[in-house]
């Protein structure tokens, strides 16, 4: 009878096909608003131009400085782009970890910015590049409404961040200003993208049929070669461009309503942006742990499990790490993770109190990824309806500490994919050093086309 309730109240998490099928014409309703210029204001995904286009002049070699900032870790790299008889590049990259202060992240933008300067201040000075000015290319990874390749302002912050006065403002010229500030070395800041765009470009280098990019990490998102005269904030209607589609944020308008669970809604109030982001809220990695141990709590109160007590800690607001989720899944079968994980959050489980825990985890994260695989075909499909092509075929490159580090999401994404968009062949990349590479990539592409000016 336990077995039972405890089914049921997971089977909310179940989507059918139909289900994501629905999901994903949504999306691509509002995909194609955020495209036009009479709806893209009211859309829930932004559909945002990036200036990177698919008609690459070649590319300047040399040094190159990479920022990577909005996921689990900022990092400062240093990819020297050569020539390559036959790959046309060669990339070799060193890089550098810094964590971001909690204060940083939520204080105000100077404080976030003189931060990152001094950071590269700090990455120069042991690499012994202080007296160089050397190229440098961003990858920020949140909203920006880009103007061009170097210029656009931030549209809000989304994830863990918060930091006062940069919504609105341009966000390269936040950082020349902090960089002017410091005072102590120089840098020209060539161009700026986000991250999906750093991990498809990164895996272009690799497979020339790389037009999509995509993030499940800390959050979730994609990136694809759109035809030009689709994009229509931007003149022109030669070649591809790629947009950032900030498909994290589908849902605002109301989109999933249907979707959404009572877990779901309080993850959702208890954010530091309440209403916004609903899709990567039931997707990334930010909110899968506390998700979990939401629904963990709703068993305990249903007294379904661990007596009808929950610990202390488990009471406690995002005490249930996405890694847990992680660990929990890849137990072998004898509940040594499962035990471990929830003993080190205060309680004592029996061994069916295990099992009904692994299958919480379970449920969320397969939600997860058929959520996620629902939004992928809707940009697949969509790419192969527009390139009238009978059979598109296509690679996408993949980053993100969910993606990467869940024992199952991979396989179960792939399959939803995969089922979702009939004639279309897709091969999945894992991008490696994918900011770093991809920033530099479009920098060097930069460089060439300003230097051809
Ligand atoms: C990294 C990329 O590997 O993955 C970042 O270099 C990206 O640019 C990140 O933001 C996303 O994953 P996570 O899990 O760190 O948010
Ligand atoms: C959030 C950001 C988006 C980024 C994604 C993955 O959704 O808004 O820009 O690509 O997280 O890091």
């Amino acid at each position: 009878e336990q077995c039972r309730v405890v089914d049921q109240i997971l089977s909310e998490f179940r989507l059918e096909k139909t289900e994501l099928e629905d999901v994903m014409w949504r999306l691509q309703r509002e995909m194609d608003r955020g495209l036009r210029s009479e709806t893209h204001k009211e859309a829930s995904v932004k559909m945002l131009p990036t200036y990177v286009c698919s008609t690459p002049e070649g590319s300047e070699v040399g040094d190159f400085l990479a920022l990577d900032l909005g996921g689990t870790n900022f990092r400062v790299m240093l990819v020297k782009v050569g020539e390559d008889e036959e790959t046309g590049w060669k990339l070799e990259t060193k890089h550098q970890m810094y964590s971001i202060p909690e204060d940083a992240m939520t204080g105000t933008a100077e404080m976030l910015f003189d931060y990152i300067a001094e950071c590269i201040s700090d990455f120069l000075a042991k690499h012994q590049l202080k007296h160089k000015k050397l190229p440098l290319g961003f990858t920020f990874s949140f909203p920006v409404r880009h103007e061009d390749i170097d210029k656009g302002i931030l549209l809000n912050w989304t994830k863990g961040f918060k930091a006062s006065g940069a919504e609105g403002n341009n966000v390269v010229g936040l950082l020349r200003d902090a960089i002017k500030r410091r005072g102590d070395f120089e840098m020209d800041v060539v161009a700026m993208v986000n991250d999906t765009v750093a991990t498809m470009i990164s895996c272009y280098y690799e497979n020339r049929n790389c037009e999509v990019g995509m993030i499940v990490g800390t959050g979730c998102n994609a990136c694809y070669m759109e035809e030009m005269s689709m994009v229509e904030l931007v003149e022109g209607d030669e070649g591809r461009m790629c947009v950032n589609t900030e498909w994290g944020a589908f849902g605002d308008n109301g989109e999933l309503e249907e979707y959404r669970l009572e877990y779901d809604r309080k993850v959702d109030e208890t954010s530091l942006n309440p209403g916004r982001q609903l899709f990567e809220k039931i997707i990334s990695g930010k909110y899968m742990g506390e998700l979990v141990r939401l629904v963990l709590l709703k068993l305990v109160n249903e007294d379904l499990l661990f007596h009808g007590e929950a610990s202390e800690k488990l009471r406690t607001r995002g005490s249930f790490e996405t890694r847990f989720v992680s660990q929990i899944e890849s137990d072998s079968g004898d509940r040594k993770q499962i035990y471990n994980v929830l003993t080190m959050l205060g309680l004592m489980p029996s061994e069916l109190d295990c099992d009904i825990v692994r299958l919480a985890c379970e449920r969320v994260s397969t939600r997860s990824a058929h959520m996620c695989g629902a939004g992928l075909a809707g940009i697949i499909n969509r790419m192969r309806e527009r390139r009238c092509q009978e059979a598109l075929e296509i690679t996408v490159g993949v980053d993100g500490s969910v993606y990467k580090l869940h024992p199952s999401f991979q396989e179960k994404f792939h399959a939803v994919v995969r089922e979702l968009t009939p004639g279309c062949d897709i091969t999945f990349i894992h991008s490696e050093e994918g900011s770093g590479r991809g920033a530099a990539l479009v920098s060097a592409v930069a460089c060439k086309m300003a230097a051809s000016r």
